[in-house]
């Protein structure tokens, strides 16, 4: 279904505009992982792909989950998370990328 969706966004540039591209490429340090919308998060993708990432609330209040984005755009669908996000870092458990996006665990 994602591959359908991507070759039709390809093929007319006006269905680009009204059908979302649903994968992005994530870059982990040097790895690469494929985000799909049904991973709802950026923190599940992770998981999915047996990356460690730090978390404990799964609910943008805690930090636990803040990594750096070195390229690349998130965006938080239920809203600006609470806990304190610096210039350049993210919060893996309450994002999605809207593009392909490296970051970097520490
Ligand atoms: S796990 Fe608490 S803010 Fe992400």
């Amino acid at each position: 279904m994602h591959l359908a969706v991507l070759v039709m966004g390809q093929a007319n540039n006006k269905l680009t505009d009204q059908i979302p591209i649903v994968e992005h490429v994530v870059t982990v340090n040097n790895d690469k992982v494929s985000f799909s919308v049904d991973d709802k998060t950026l923190l599940n993708c992770l998981e999915k792909n047996n990356i460690d990432v730090h978390y404990h609330c799964r609910d943008g209040f805690c930090g636990a989950c803040r990594v750096t984005l070195n390229k690349g755009q998130v965006c938080y669908p239920n809203g600006e998370p609470l806990a304190f996000v610096g210039d350049n870092e993210i919060l893996t458990c309450c994002c999605i990328p809207t593009s392909d996006i490296k970051i970097t665990l520490e």
